[in-house]
């Protein structure tokens, strides 16, 4: 199978802390990778590189034959168009009705008319279940309406490559279910890929094509569900299985 994206041997510090140290992951065309970890591993750095939002200090992120760090600025946007990013904590402008949130990288990034972007708008919040709120304001939605506003703004440009960062945290088990839903759909109806950061190992059994877990700066188990479910490394088990017995210092 094809790689859409691959890290290659990267390290990234921030300061004298090192974050990703000999961190290698590739990123199957056509599949969902889930990338796990504890707090603070490093999880939503590495998205941010998919798209090019951090650079790495050594090593090389390539995304679709392109390393990353020979972009120049003025090609960025360009680049980002074609990446999808859901963030960890929605990040809608309060000022901006929903749908005008999600009409924004239309705006910035295309010559759609304003009827073209509203035709467009209005599908992707379909899309999500959400064509009802198009008109209201972001305070006025649940926490899981903001994912599925947050996920349209990121699909709205059609991109092939959408990065997910910790879709269901801290919403109930059926919301959970609902969007982990819709990243499988989104992901069908984009005939794309997907990266999803979770804590949520239901939701990521549910998903996974693949699953990455990184450790220690760098990824220490890669396979399907069942192979990294079934592995033997004890940090894997321990992480698994949410045990405060085992290797993972605490
Ligand atoms: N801009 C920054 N400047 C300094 N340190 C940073 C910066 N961004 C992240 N870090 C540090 O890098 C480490 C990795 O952060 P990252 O956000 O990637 O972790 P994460 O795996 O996504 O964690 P979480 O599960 O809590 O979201 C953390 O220790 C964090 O404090
Ligand atoms: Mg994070």
């Amino acid at each position: 199978m094809k790689n859409i994206a691959t890290l290659e041997d990267v390290e990234l510090r921030f300061g004298d802390k090192i974050i990703l140290r000999n961190c290698s992951l590739d990123i199957r065309e056509g599949a969902i990778t889930c990338l796990i970890g504890l707090s603070g591993a490093g999880k939503s750095t590495i998205l941010r590189l998919l798209n090019g939002l951090q650079r790495p200090d050594k090593g090389r992120v390539v995304v679709r034959g392109v390393d990353v760090s020979t972009l120049r600025p003025r090609q960025l946007p360009e680049f980002r168009r074609q990446i999808g990013f859901a963030f960890q904590f929605a990040a809608l402008f309060d000022s901006l009705t929903v749908g005008e949130n999600v009409a924004m990288p239309l705006r910035e990034h295309t010559k759609m008319s304003k009827a073209e972007i509203a035709k467009l708008v209005h599908a992707t919040l379909e899309s999500v279940g959400l064509e009802q709120v198009g008109d209201r304001m972001p305070s006025e939605l649940s926490g899981g309406m903001l994912k599925r506003a947050g996920f349209a703004r990121a699909v709205v440009t059609n991109p092939d490559l959408v990065l997910y960062d910790e879709p269901t945290t801290g919403l109930d088990p059926i919301i959970t279910h609902v969007l982990t839903e819709t990243i499988v759909r989104l992901r069908r109806k984009l005939n794309g890929t997907a990266v999803v950061v979770s804590h949520d190992l239901e939701s990521i059994y549910a998903m996974a094509d693949y699953v990455a877990m990184i450790f220690e700066g760098a990824i220490i188990e890669y396979g399907t569900v069942e192979q990294v479910r079934g592995s033997a490394n004890p940090i894997v088990q321990q992480f698994l299985q949410g045990s405060e017995v085992g290797p993972i210092p605490l």
